[in-house]
């Protein structure tokens, strides 16, 4: 899969350090020698430059900055038409750390995912990865107690989320399809609960325990 990055902070460097030597990777952000730098440490064939070309480049996209620049970066990769059938990777909390209550910013009662699907109707907006800190999806085998982490997922398009859910097979996890976009409603409010309870003191390999039921061999 060709895999572009807008963003390079910390939940871009986990997961493409995860999908390298597996798909084509692409980087791209407002600084493009930080982008580039990211590109040299992955290697392997792993390219840098604009977030336009970051948007042509990708059959996915991974919406990877603060939360608070989707848009902005959507626009800068030259706006809506820019994601037309392309798999829109919506990794975003909406949880606004600066007023210390960790409850999730919605767009006019729906969810930030909602919201980039209908800044870009033509696009295939799935949300995933976002329920876990980022040093979670740099461990090689995310299990916890011999077993593994499951990641939720939700989208309108079935195969953008068979595409998604085998890049969360890459990172060692087991995906587990929640349903439609609504439902990031849920995904974006579970994930505020952690980040309260890192933001608290828990360690940052912190999760919901939301992993296998049973303990099966770990492949
Ligand atoms: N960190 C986690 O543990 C974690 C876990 C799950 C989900 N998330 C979510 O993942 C998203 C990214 O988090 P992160 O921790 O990777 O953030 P980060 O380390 O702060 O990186 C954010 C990146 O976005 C870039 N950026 C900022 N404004 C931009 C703009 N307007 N246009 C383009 N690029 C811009 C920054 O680079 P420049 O400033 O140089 O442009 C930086 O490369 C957030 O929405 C967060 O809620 C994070």
């Amino acid at each position: 899969m060709k895999v572009s990055f807008i963003g390079y902070g910390s939940m871009a460097q986990s997961l493409s350090s995860r999908w390298v030597g597996k798909h084509e990777l692409f980087v791209a952000g407002r600084d493009s020698s930080k982008a580039q730098s990211l590109a040299d440490k992955l290697a392997q064939g792993t390219k840098a430059g604009s977030p336009q070309e970051a948007a042509e480049f990708g059959e996915v996209i991974v919406l990877a900055t603060p939360h608070q620049a989707v848009f902005e970066a959507m626009e800068a990769a030259g706006g809506s038409e820019a994601f037309a059938n392309k798999i829109l990777l919506d990794i975003n909390n909406p949880v606004d750390l600066s007023n210390g209550n960790y409850l999730t910013q919605t767009y006019d009662g729906v969810s930030l995912s909602e919201a980039i699907a209908a800044y870009s109707p033509k696009a295939k907006v799935v949300k995933a990865f976002n329920m876990c800190q980022a040093k979670v999806w740099q461990m090689e085998q995310p299990n916890f107690d011999g077993r593994r982490l499951v990641t939720l997922y939700c989208g309108d398009d079935t195969d953008a989320k068979r595409q998604v859910a085998s890049l969360i097979e890459d990172v060692g996890s087991e995906p587990v399809d929640l349903g439609e976009l609504k439902y990031a409603r849920l995904l974006e409010s579970a994930a505020a609960i952690v980040i309260k309870l890192l933001f608290s003191g828990r360690d940052p390999y912190t999760v919901l325990n939301l992993i296998q039921p049973e303990v099966k061999p770990i492949s």
